[in-house]
């Protein structure tokens, strides 16, 4: 599995506090089965101060975990904040990663500005791709899956946190991943305690449900292919998966 937003990197964020939190999340992913991570440490604004300082700590962390032989690829980004400059985000050396993608947080409180589409629009005329992060948080989005189609089909990628295929909005976040309105999915870790570095068991959950190919593909292919800076087009599917797939899926462990 590849994680594709966390906040590993100690003092920089509402992350862990010091470097034995920051290993201890890190070991926790391993065990869990994380292979790779996407770094995604918040960025309010294009501050180049604060890119140093994060650019230093990412490589910090590399180092560490390469002493204490953990075996996870550590790739970094950022979790940006909507409505800052974001057309120069490519020239600021932090928070794209794969060339073109990066982790796009919306407003807090779950509001989604009516601007999103003009914003999506100018961000695709300077080759950018923005993924949404834990759409999930954002009812008013995720009941518009017609809006969330449409965000697609304006080349933005859709991310979901682990543990929405775990609580009560794993229902939606099932439904969502279903009409592949789901492209990639993350731990959000923060601390290895209330906010840990697990995706495993929503690996299992959304095999169980949707199927082996489905979890491959949101868990590790697209993933795998945003970090290598590869253009993927993820069609939605307007209709849901019927009952019966769901169940052939089950009987065939596929
Ligand atoms: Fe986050």
């Amino acid at each position: 599995m590849i994680d594709m937003h966390c906040h590993l990197l100690p003092g920089v964020d509402d992350g862990p506090r010091d470097w034995d939190e920051s290993l201890a999340l890190v070991r926790q992913g391993a065990e869990d089965g994380i292979r790779a991570a996407l770094v995604t440490p918040h960025l309010g604004e294009l501050d180049p101060e604060r890119a140093e300082v994060v650019k230093r700590k990412f490589s910090e962390l590399v180092g560490r975990v390469r002493e204490e032989g953990i075996n996870m690829r550590l790739i970094l980004g950022a979790e940006v904040a909507f409505g800052l400059g974001l057309e120069r985000l490519n020239e600021f050396g932090v928070g794209t990663f794969g060339g073109r993608y990066f982790l796009l947080e919306l407003l807090p409180l779950g509001f989604v500005s009516p601007s999103l589409e003009e914003v999506l629009f100018n961000l695709q005329l300077k080759g950018l791709r923005p993924v949404l992060a834990h759409i999930e948080r954002y009812p008013g989005l995720v009941d518009d899956t017609e809006r969330l189609e449409k965000l697609v089909r304006m080349r933005a990628l859709l991310q979901v946190n682990a543990e929405a295929f775990l609580r009560k909005q794993a229902k939606t976040a099932l439904k969502l991943a279903r009409m592949r309105l789901v492209h990639i999915v993350g731990s959000d870790a923060h601390d290895p305690r209330s906010r840990p570095m697990r995706m495993a068991e929503a690996y299992r959950v959304v095999k169980w449900e949707l199927g082996a190919r489905t979890a491959e593909r949101i868990f590790e292919e697209v993933p795998e292919a945003l970090l290598s800076g590869k253009d993927v087009d993820l069609e939605p599917v307007a209709k849901e998966e019927k009952i019966f797939r769901r169940i052939v899926h089950r009987l065939r462990g596929t």
